[in-house]
């Protein structure tokens, strides 16, 4: 359409400009062109944490945060989470398509056959303390994956580069299990392919001594279910991470542990964990209204709630609740669970929220679904890390194979001082200004 386009008049030279509008936005480049004189070296935009700002296109994740909208390749996450099984969703985010029945078992196949690791990973996983966390074991484990399987470099091969996604998928449940037991002082549990990929990674955290290891169906699919939730969510943080570190090129194990790094954050991935400290703390409704006054007074977030997209209700999380109703029904009620619906019930009804536009989020609740399954507190990330390897893939490849991909290499503002002489250190006298690392 003709008329896809912005006039800007420049008010310092009363030149005008014609920009083009692109699907929504305006491309950065086409503002470099708006300069005073020919040493200026013209207009960029500023967008600290990229609150306004596309980094990509990108045809795998669509979220509507006003609508509280989530699809995968254009399915709903509703759909997804009641019909599929996670490798089903892995196969769709991964190739654009839900898979054929032949091309699900292969896949599954495929996947349960790369489950081992290294036996010297495991003497790297003994060298960490017992208490380790657990997302720091991972974080260090997935990138020394790069050290034992150095053909991953060949990002230019796409029979290889399909090899170490397989390879990544097929590994993490194993090597969060090893990290698991590790931390408990029990003996490393060997993956049983018949199992599938959720009752297998169940097989490693909890078998004993029985001789094959009987997941709780119940358990099983919502753990499932939870991991195709968490299985993508366009550009946050992490998969920003996985994209910048990709660009350069480094290998997928090496730039999927820089995204793990970025969800270990307790304002992204680890929030999950945060909000189950949060609700002990809390201990009891009657605390609650001091606790939300505290939040007010901004000496506290409330963890679990708020989303830069979502200014609605966190699809997930609206499932998330569903499935805690299920899992309470085999592991017995969670009562942190009646907290966390008085803590939402009074927030969502409090001015400051709903101002604001704070919702749960998909960290809400699922920690709580995680303690009755289990799982201690220092675990939650990883299983929103098991999952979030299959998004941060996707992205990857995408990424890789974008016509427009360069090295992410962001400008700055510069603030500093401007040129000026070396100061023998003889004349230095006492700086005018506090020092930050004194
Ligand atoms: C995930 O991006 C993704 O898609 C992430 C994720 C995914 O699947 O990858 O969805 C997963 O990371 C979910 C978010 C998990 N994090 C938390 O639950 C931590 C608590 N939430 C906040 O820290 C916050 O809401 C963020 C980090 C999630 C979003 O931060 P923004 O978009 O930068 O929003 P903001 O900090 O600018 O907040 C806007 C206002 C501020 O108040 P004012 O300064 O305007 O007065 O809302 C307030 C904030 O103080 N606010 C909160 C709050 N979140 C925002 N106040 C209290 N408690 C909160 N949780």
């Amino acid at each position: 359409m003709d008329n896809e386009t912005l006039t800007i008049t420049d008010n310092r030279t009363k030149a005008t400009y014609t920009i083009p509008i692109y699907r929504g936005t305006v491309r950065a480049m086409d503002l470099r062109q708006i300069k005073t004189g020919a040493d200026d070296f013209g207009l960029m935009t500023y967008d600290p944490a990229f609150m306004n700002t596309a980094s990509c296109t990108s045809a795998i994740t669509y979220l509507d945060g006003d609508k509280g909208i989530l699809r995968y390749r254009g399915y709903p996450i509703e759909q997804l989470a009641e019909h599929c099984t996670f490798l089903e969703v892995a196969w769709l985010l991964l190739e654009g398509e839900l898979p054929t029945r032949d091309e699900l078992e292969n896949w599954n196949c495929e996947i349960m056959r790369h489950t081992m690791i290294h036996e010297n990973l495991k003497k790297f996983m003994d060298g960490f303390h017992h208490d380790a966390h657990p997302m720091g074991v991972l974080i260090s484990t997935v990138a020394a994956l790069s050290t034992f399987y150095p053909d991953a470099k060949n990002l230019g091969d796409t029979k290889c580069r399909r090899k170490q996604i397989v390879r990544l998928i097929s590994k993490m449940p194993t090597l969060a299990a090893y990290a698991y037991r590790h931390r408990l002082g029990l003996p490393y549990i060997y993956p049983d392919p018949d199992l599938g990929y959720t009752k297998n990674y169940m097989n490693m955290l909890w078998k004993r001594t029985e001789p094959k290891y009987a997941a709780n169906p119940v358990l099983a699919r919502a753990l499932e279910v939870l991991f195709i939730l968490h299985a993508d969510h366009e550009q946050n943080c992490s998969t920003s991470a996985m994209r910048a570190v990709g660009s350069s090129n480094a290998d997928p194990f090496a730039t999927a542990a820089a995204a793990l790094s970025a969800l270990s954050g307790p304002l992204h991935g680890g929030a999950n964990e945060e909000v189950l400290r949060m609700l002990d703390e809390i201990g009891t409704k009657d605390r609650i209204p001091a606790f939300i006054d505290q939040v007010k007074e901004g000496k506290r977030k409330l963890m679990g709630f708020g989303h830069r997209v979502y200014k609605n209700y966190d699809p997930r999380a609206r499932i998330i609740k569903q499935v805690a109703e299920e899992v309470f029904e085999v592991t017995g009620r969670n009562h942190k669970i009646d907290i966390a619906l008085e803590l939402e019930r009074i927030a969502l009804s409090d001015e400051y929220f709903i101002k604001r536009k704070l919702y749960p989020n998909v960290d809400f609740y699922s920690g709580i679904i995680y303690q009755a399954m289990g799982f201690k507190p220092e675990q939650f990330t990883v299983l929103f890390g098991i999952p979030r390897t299959v998004g941060w893939l996707a992205q990857w490849q995408e990424m890789l194979r974008d016509p427009e991909r360069k090295i992410a290499r962001p400008r700055q503002i510069y603030t500093g001082e401007d040129r000026r002489e070396f100061v023998p250190l003889t004349l230095r006298g006492v700086h005018d200004r506090e020092l930050t690392f004194a």
